[in-house]
């Protein structure tokens, strides 16, 4: 197994319960005596380990150390640490002298959508560092002004506020958003209409709940965020890739075959080639979807990010509200662990939404809400954003620059007018991937565009590079690695 496989592969076993190191400890060991980790395989380093997985490198050593008293694992004299011979599957522990009894734990068994699902994850353990793509930058947050605003909430807290959320989120914030989202995306819409949401992703997933059934054809882009893929398909939903040309999402063939229950795109900022649906395309769409009863989901998730150019209109705001159901995040705006976004639903759709999801997750974080509330009133997001765009905007300019003085023209870049992130075009045939698995070893972090299509036969090979969390300083030596990188790729890349 690789070093990312085996990282990504604990990631989604470790449970959270019991201690971390026992955890770790009882999944190597069942993945030696189940033999996906061959006798004789070299493992990652303590260090590597623990950063990829998010714990104390002390966890990893003691673990490794345990599974090296029961004779697992060994070590050879400043080269590593190395899976031992040992008899594979035994009843109880590992029967050797001097070993204690180890129970292997026994391999879930999955459903069938849940293994599909784990099959295809995309999901990181890193989020963070060059050139972590989608990631805003952090440490620039306001801390200190949303302090004191939480703590001037937390102050006056009320019993209602430390429950249960009302369906729909907190009264405040829904208003204070429907003022914001006319004004800064001109979407249509009064505060009944938006739901709060723990991000996109629960957003969609609510909308898939409520207006699918499984089995329901969902049309997504070819290429597309991989998340949000997942969690459709994951809904037993039968997702049909449709390709992006310069326009946006399009389907050949147009108005032939079965009409999908919905659609996900991304219309001001195509994720991830960056393109925007054009004037044409957003009207035939909607009008395709008003013949066929089709349900729109546009997902809006970092439009605030424009350079040069002023942010589009929704698409939300050209139909009116009837049939797009608007998503959008602060993930990318304020900082992703803050886990909120909303989703703004026709009226019709208003009242049964926000009864549902109240039903379905049992929503909380009512002081996070007021608090985000007086932020937005205030006009701290609106600065916020400015400051963003400004500081993004110039990463932005020395990641262009970097790329041009290592491989001048030889390498495109595409979807660089907004955003976080821009994609490095590759030739054809490139082998991405191994790309994104080396630069990892380098400690570069981006990710392949092969690994956003359903299909890989006919994916376009490049990599995502997000330059938002990189600070101006760090982007060119960076990427001066990257390119060492990419130079030693067997694809001959550049000069
Ligand atoms: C296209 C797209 N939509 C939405 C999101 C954000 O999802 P969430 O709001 O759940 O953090 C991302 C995150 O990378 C994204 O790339």
């Amino acid at each position: 197994m690789k070093d990312t496989n085996l990282a990504d592969w604990l990631l989604q076993h470790l449970h959270g319960e019991g201690a971390m190191n026992r955890q770790l400890h009882d999944l190597l060991l069942r993945a030696v005596l189940q033999g996906q980790l061959a006798a004789g395989s070299k493992l990652p380093s303590t260090r590597w380990l623990a950063q990829q997985l998010g714990v104390a490198r002390n966890t990893v050593i003691d673990a490794y150390d345990n599974l090296l008293a029961q004779g697992c694992l060994l070590t050879r004299a400043g080269s590593g640490t190395y899976v031992a011979e040992v008899e594979r599957e035994p009843p109880l522990g590992l029967g050797r002298a001097g070993a204690h009894k180890a129970v292997a734990p026994a391999a879930p068994t999955l459903s069938r959508r849940g293994s599909a699902l784990l099959a295809q994850a995309g999901v990181s353990a890193r989020q963070w560092g060059a050139f972590m793509p989608g990631v805003p930058d952090v440490t620039e947050f306001p801390v200190r002004t949303w302090l004191r605003l939480h703590n001037r909430r937390w102050h006056e807290a009320k019993p209602e506020r430390l429950s249960y959320a009302p369906g729909g989120g907190l009264p405040e914030l829904r208003e204070a958003l429907a003022e914001h989202l006319r004004v800064a995306r001109s979407v249509q819409c009064t505060a009944a209409q938006i739901i709060i949401t723990s991000g996109s992703h629960q957003a969609v997933d609510l909308v898939a709940r409520l207006l699918t059934d499984p089995g329901d054809t969902v049309w997504l882009e070819e290429p597309c965020y991989w998340g949000l893929r997942s969690t459709l398909q994951s809904l037993s939903l039968r997702a049909l890739a449709q390709p992006v040309d310069a326009e946006g999402l399009s389907w050949p063939g147009r108005f032939k075959g079965a009409a999908p229950r919905l659609v996900l795109a991304t219309p001001s900022h195509q994720y991830p080639l960056g393109m925007v649906m054009s004037l044409a395309r957003r009207q035939q769409l909607l009008e395709h979807c008003r013949q066929h009863g089709s349900w729109i989901v546009e997902d809006d998730y970092d439009s605030e990010f424009r350079f040069g150019t002023r942010p589009i209109a929704s698409l939300q705001g050209l139909d009116g509200g009837d049939r797009v159901l608007y998503v959008g995040s602060f993930s990318k705006t304020l900082f992703p662990g803050l886990r909120l976004g909303y989703l703004v639903v026709p009226k019709a759709l208003a009242a049964p939404f926000a009864k549902a999801s109240a039903e379905l997750y049992r929503e909380g974080q009512l002081q996070q809400q007021a608090t985000l509330a007086d932020f937005i009133r205030d006009g701290h997001l609106g600065n916020h954003v400015r400051r963003m765009r400004t500081l993004y905007g110039k990463r932005r300019e020395c990641l262009l620059a970097a790329v041009q003085s290592n491989f001048g023209d030889a390498l495109p870049v595409l979807g660089d007018n907004a955003g976080l992130h821009l994609v490095l075009q590759l030739p054809e045939g490139t082998d991405d991937r191994a790309i994104e698995a080396s630069a990892a070893k380098a400690g570069i972090a981006v990710r392949a565009l092969s690994s956003y299509y359903s299909n890989p036969a006919s994916a376009r090979r490049g990599l995502l590079l997000g330059y938002a969390c990189v600070p101006e300083a760090r982007i060119a030596p960076a990427f001066r690695t990257l390119a060492e990188v990419l130079r030693r790729a067997p694809t001959p890349l550049a000069p």
